[in-house]
C-alpha cells in the first residue's frame, strides 16, 4: 500500500459523469430471516461456521431496507447491486409467495425514488433447501425449477429492474461447495470434483436459456430493455516459480479453469470442453456486459497431492500485504484482471464486487483508493468501465466466515442492528459526489 504522505503527491484522476458508483450486498448475507435456504441449514451443525453463528439474523436488511437506503443516498451512491435469494419467494415446491414479492417490490420502489440504481443479482451461493434436496445445479432436469422461479421474480419486478446478474460466481461455488467441501452441500474428493462439473455445466445452460428468457419477459410485459451479464469471480493466478515449467503450466491452468471457462462458454454460446463437446446452447453470445468480481492473487504451484484439484496447489505472495482473511492485497491485479477480459471478450465491464476484509478502516480507504487508481488505469488504456459497486455496503455475514470478517463500508452492530457509516464510506462518497480521486 502507499503511504499517506505519498499519495498527495499522486495527481488526481477523473471518472466519466455518468459513471456508477455502488455498493454491493447478496441476500443471504444481509437480509436475514429466511428459514428456508440450504445455508440454513448448513450453518446448524456446530463447527462449519467459523463462529458458530447462523445466517438467520444476519444484518436483518429486509426490514432494515429503507434505513440503509437513506444512508446510500445521503452518501450520493448512484447505484446498489442487490440480490433475490429464490428460498425466499418459493419455500416449498409449487407455492410462491406474492408477500413477499410485494415486500421486494417495496425494497426496489424506494431504490428508484432515491435515484440509486439497482442492479439485481437472481442467484447468489444459496439454493432452496427442497432444491438442494433434489440435487440442485448438478442436475440438469432441475433446471426447469429455476426458470419457473425466474418468471415469478422478472414477471413481478421488471418493471422495477433492468440490470441483473443472472448467477453468481460459478467457479467460486463449484470450488468450495463441490471440491473443498467448505460450503453446502459440502462435497470433496473425486465424487465433488465430478459433481462441480456437472453442476458448473447446468449453470452455464441455465445462465444462457435466463438471458433469453428474461429478455422476452422484458419484451412482452413492455419493460425496459434489460442488460444481464454473471458476476464472475477473477483472480491473478501467478507462478509461484516462473522458472518453473510445471509451475507455469499450472498457473495456466488455474487461470482457465478458475477465471475464464465460464465465461468463455458464455461468450461462445457453447458447452466448451470440458463441460461438454462444444454443442451450441445460445445463438451467439449470451451476456452485455462483462461484472468482475476481484479481490486478490493466487501463486500457484505443481503439487503432487492434489489429483482431485488438477495438481494445483495454491498459495499467497510471502511479500505482499494481506487482508484479514489472508488474501494478498494487490491492486495492480485489477487492472491486469479488467485489461485481459477486455482483450479477450471485448464487452464494457463493471467491478461488481472488489473490497477488504479489515478491522482497520484505514487500510479500507487506502484499499478503495488503490484499486480505484487501477481501474481508472485500465480505462485510460481503453477498457470501457461502467461502473465500480464496493464490497460491501455494511458488514455482513461472510459464509463459512460467519460475522469474522468485516468487509463493510457501514459498521453493523449484530446486538442492536444499529449501523454506523465509516470513514472509508465519507471517502468513498466524496469520490463519488465529485467523481475524482
Ligand atoms: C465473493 C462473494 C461475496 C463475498 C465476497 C467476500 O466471492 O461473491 O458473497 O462473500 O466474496 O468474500
Amino acid at each position: 500500500m502507499i503511504s499517506r504522505t505519498k499519495r498527495s503527491a499522486i495527481p488526481r484522476i477523473v471518472f466519466p459523469r455518468d459513471f456508477l458508483w455502488g455498493s454491493a450486498t447478496a441476500a443471504t448475507q444481509v437480509d436475514g430471516g429466511d428459514d428456508a435456504s440450504d445455508w440454513f441449514n448448513y450453518c446448524k451443525k456446530p463447527g462449519r461456521i467459523k463462529d458458530n453463528s447462523s445466517c438467520i439474523s444476519a444484518c436483518d436488511h429486509w426490514n432494515h431496507y429503507e434505513e440503509d437506503f437513506r444512508i446510500m443516498q445521503k452518501m450520493k451512491l448512484n447505484a446498489y447491486r442487490l440480490g433475490a435469494d429464490w428460498s425466499r419467494f418459493q419455500k416449498t415446491p409449487g407455492k410462491f409467495d406474492t408477500k413477499a414479492l410485494d415486500h421486494f417490490r417495496g425494497m426496489l420502489d424506494s431504490l428508484r425514488r432515491k435515484k440509486i440504481r439497482p442492479l439485481l443479482t437472481l442467484n447468489h451461493f444459496t439454493l432452496p433447501q427442497w432444491w438442494a434436496a433434489r440435487g440442485g445445479w448438478t442436475r440438469e432436469s432441475n433446471l426447469e425449477d429455476f426458470y419457473k422461479y425466474i418468471d415469478f421474480i422478472v414477471e413481478g419486478t421488471g418493471d422495477l429492474v433492468d440490470e441483473y446478474i443472472t448467477i453468481n460466481e460459478p467457479n467460486v461455488y463449484c470450488l468450495l461447495s463441490y471440491m473443498m467441501g467448505i460450503w453446502p452441500p459440502g462435497e470433496s474428493g473425486f465424487g465433488g470434483y465430478l459433481d462441480g462439473m456437472r453442476a458448473q455445466r447446468n449453470m452455464v445452460i441455465a445462465h444462457c436459456h435466463t438471458y433469453d428468457r428474461i429478455r422476452e419477459i422484458h419484451a412482452r410485459k413492455k419493460f425496459k430493455s434489460p442488460r444481464i451479464s454473471i458476476a464472475q469471480h477473477i483472480r491473478i493466478m501467478d507462478p509461484l516459480n516462473s522458472g518453473s515449467l510445471l509451475d507455469v503450466d499450472r498457473a495456466n491452468a488455474a487461470d482457465f479453469r478458475f477465471n475464464r471457462l465460464f465465461t468463455d462458454a458464455v461468450h461462445e454460446g457453447k458447452l466448451i470442453r470440458p463441460l461438454g463437446n462444444g454443442e451450441t446452447i445460445h445463438d451467439g453470445n449470451a451476456w452485455d456486459f462483462f461484472g468482475i468480481n476481484y479481490y486478490s492473487r493466487n501463486m500457484i504451484s505443481f503439487n503432487l497431492f492434489t489429483p482431485h484439484l488438477l495438481f494445483i496447489k495454491e498459495s499467497t505472495n510471502e511479500d505482499g500485504p494481506v487482508n484479514q482473511l489472508g488474501w494478498e492485497i494487490y491492486p495492480e491485479g485489477l487492472t491486469r484482471a479488467v485489461m485481459s477480459a477486455y482483450d479477450r471478450y471485448r464487452l464494457p465491464v463493471r467491478i461488481t464486487e472488489n473490497g477488504i476484509a479489515t478491522s482497520d478502516d484505514l487500510h479500507r480507504s487506502a484499499y478503495i483508493e488503490d484499486h480505484l487508481r487501477a481501474l481508472h488505469r485500465a480505462m485510460e488504456l481503453g477498457v470501457p468501465v461502467e461502473g465500480y459497486y464496493h464490497w460491501s455496503f455494511m458488514d455482513n455475514f461472510e459464509w463459512a466466515e460467519g460475522y469474522t470478517a468485516p468487509f463493510g463500508l457501514v459498521d453493523v452492530n449484530f446486538n442492536n442492528q444499529k449501523r454506523k457509516p465509516r470513514d472509508s464510506m465519507l471517502l468513498y462518497s466524496r469520490i463519488a459526489k465529485t467523481g475524482t480521486l
